[in-house]
């Protein structure tokens, strides 16, 4: 039996070649009328070997096949690189991808806790399965059996037509691994049906190997890898670089909006409206209280205020009225008549 428990380190856990090689014949292209092409990923990429094998293998089949990677450990994101199309070393958290682009998921995730004590495979399955396969895309998920319970809900509610499998004798007891095949639905759904293929995953978990076949066992048993006929035109990480910004404004014109807001305007762009009707003394005080003319004019500056002035009337020897007005008060400062106040 393989060592495979010294490999697993801080999560990682490559997929044995001879597994992935039983996982990969199981696959079958799914060429048809609309095309040839398949993108396929890997979000928690290891070294990427796992997912080259499965690309290998349809392009064997005729595919044109484009494998997408992410990987948060450098030093293996740097030797997927060297295998896989497009590869981004971030947390998966922090991608940004075109959503139902891909015909291939293979979802190998780290059988750990989280901090939150949540069960990483649940996390990665609950993020990554939402949005980003196509309908109707394969899902291919590795997790050790007995997690299978906590994820049946959401694999029941999400996938269809699913079929589970466990690593070879040789394999197997290290992590107790299921391969689980499942199409994405249209949309999820949580019916009877949905029910039915929860309880049964549930039930899996809570068993021995017995109860589903090894990956070598032969069932005739094949998976359709859909074709796509949408690109991923977005699959970049969350930094921003300085290019990028420095690219987004120079197409942006907001230095010319800045400058128009912070640069005082041209004494011939601050022009009253025109009036209709030639201003009477009342209306020219207003405008002059309200700032809209008036200020310096050459020899001499005007300035205008508008206050609230309230007076009391005598109307008979108990009562009172008292009224409110608004007074326009409009100054003259003349260097030859002094200060001018005109009301
Ligand atoms: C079980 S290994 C799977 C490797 C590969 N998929 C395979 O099957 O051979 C899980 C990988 O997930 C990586 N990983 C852990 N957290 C991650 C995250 N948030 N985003 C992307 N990769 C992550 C680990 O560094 C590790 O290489």
């Amino acid at each position: 039996m393989a060592n495979l428990g010294a490999e697993a380190k801080a999560g990682y856990f490559a997929t044995p070649p001879e597994q992935t090689e039983l996982i990969a014949n199981k696959l079958i292209f799914g060429e048809d009328e609309e095309g040839e092409k398949v993108n396929i990923c890997d979000p928690c990429a290891g070294e990427g070997t796992a997912l080259k094998q499965i690309a290998e293998t349809l392009k064997k089949q005729g595919g044109e096949v484009t494998t997408f990677g992410i990987e948060l450990e450098e030093s293996r994101a740097q030797k997927a690189k060297e295998v896989l199309g497009y590869v981004i070393a971030d947390g998966y958290e922090a991608i940004r991808m075109t959503n139902q682009a891909l015909s291939l998921m293979y979802l190998n995730p780290p059988y750990q806790e989280t901090r939150n004590k949540e069960r990483e495979e649940v996390r990665f399955l609950r993020d990554l399965t939402d949005k980003r396969l196509q309908p109707g895309g394969l899902l291919i998920f590795v997790i050790p059996q007995y997690i299978l319970g906590k994820c049946s809900g959401m694999l029941a509610n999400r996938f269809e037509e699913i079929s589970v499998y466990r690593f070879t004798d040789d394999f197997y007891p290290v992590f107790k691994q299921i391969v689980l095949f499942g199409y994405r639905k249209e949309k999820s759904s949580s019916g009877p049906k949905a029910r039915r293929t929860r309880d049964w995953l549930k039930s899996i978990a809570e068993s021995g190997p017995g109860v589903v076949p090894a990956l070598d066992k032969e069932d005739e048993a094949t998976y359709t890898v859909p074709v796509t006929d949408k690109e991923v035109e977005l699959f970049r990480d969350g930094k921003v670089s300085i290019d990028e910004v420095k690219e987004v404004l120079g197409e942006s014109n907001v230095f010319e909006r800045m400058e128009r807001m912070i640069t005082p305007p041209e004494e011939s762009e601050v022009r009253m409206k025109s009036p209709v009707m030639p201003l009477k003394l009342a209306h020219m005080g207003t405008a002059i209280a309200a700032g809209a003319v008036g200020g310096n004019m050459g020899n001499h500056i005007v300035t205008g205020t508008t206050s609230k002035v309230s007076e009391v009337h005598e109307r008979t020897e108990e009562t009172v009225a008292r009224t409110e007005k608004m007074v326009t008060t409009v100054k003259v400062f003349s260097p030859e008549h002094g200060v001018v106040k005109l009301e």
